[in-house]
């Protein structure tokens, strides 16, 4: 689907959340959100906020894992998705504070593998993504499922790319200061949301946007794996559009 602007598109993607939301409620059930951080979300972010405060959405019944946190990460740290998330979103909504679920970058190095088992475990216990937001990084990462990530990838450590970094230096005043690793629930963890949407906005991801809904399937670009996914929606504004 193909926008005007990420304002107009922001606004569609918040109003599938709220009514997916206000659906669960009406059935007394939990909603299950995968969440994303960047750019790429913060306007829906703030349309959920405005219609908390507006329109008296609750969050009560949510439940939010994110996808990706960089380690090792404080999460006092201001890059941290840890602070992004509560910054944009989490303060400003009544989610019960035990029902987010960020990955934590201050796990120790020993006991990571046991706490990814963890992640993607509580993720099953809590029914599964009902919905699944994602953004995509211009190596075709999504949460930071870097080329190379295989389909059947679950939540795990993973070595950033030097083009994700590279993005990520400003954020982190120079590339020196940008962690090389990151938690992120893999690719099986995305495709087994029950529904996945996909936002990209601007030039520079016309090229990544492209290969990934016009390429081939695989894991160099594991954002194609999406293309097997039975009901994903690539939300785009004009620019991110331009090369398809
Ligand atoms: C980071 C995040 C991804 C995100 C990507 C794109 O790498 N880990 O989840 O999709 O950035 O960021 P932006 O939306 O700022 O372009």
């Amino acid at each position: 689907e193909i926008f005007k602007n990420a304002a107009d598109a922001s606004i569609i993607i918040a109003q599938e959340i709220a009514y997916l939301i206000m659906s669960k409620q009406k059935k007394n059930k939990n909603c299950v959100l995968g969440l994303a951080t960047g750019s790429s979300p913060i306007k829906v972010y703030e349309e959920l906020v405005r219609m908390h405060r507006e329109d008296g959405l609750s969050f009560s019944n949510v439940i939010t894992f994110n996808l990706d946190e960089y380690y090792p990460m404080s999460k006092e740290n201001n890059q941290s998705y840890y602070y992004f998330m509560h910054e944009h979103l989490f303060n400003h909504i009544d989610i019960l504070p035990e029902n987010i679920h960020i990955p934590d970058g201050t796990v120790r190095f020993d006991s990571l593998n046991q706490y990814c088992i963890d992640y993607e475990m509580t993720i099953k216990n809590k029914g599964g993504l009902d919905f699944q937001l994602l953004g995509i990084g211009r190596t075709g990462h999504v949460g930071f499922n870097e080329p190379g990530s295989h389909v059947n990838s679950q939540t795990r450590i993973i070595t950033l790319d030097h083009i994700t970094r590279l993005d990520a230096s400003s954020d982190f005043n120079g590339i020196n200061n940008v962690p090389k690793r990151a938690i992120t629930m893999g690719v099986s963890t995305i495709l087994r949301s029950k529904r996945v949407v996909l936002a990209a906005w601007k030039q520079n991801k016309a090229e990544i946007i492209e290969r990934t809904i016009q390429g081939l399937i695989s894991s160099e670009i594991p954002a194609t794996f999406l293309q097997n996914h039975t009901n994903v929606t690539f939300v785009l504004d004009q620019s991110a559009a331009s090369e398809l």
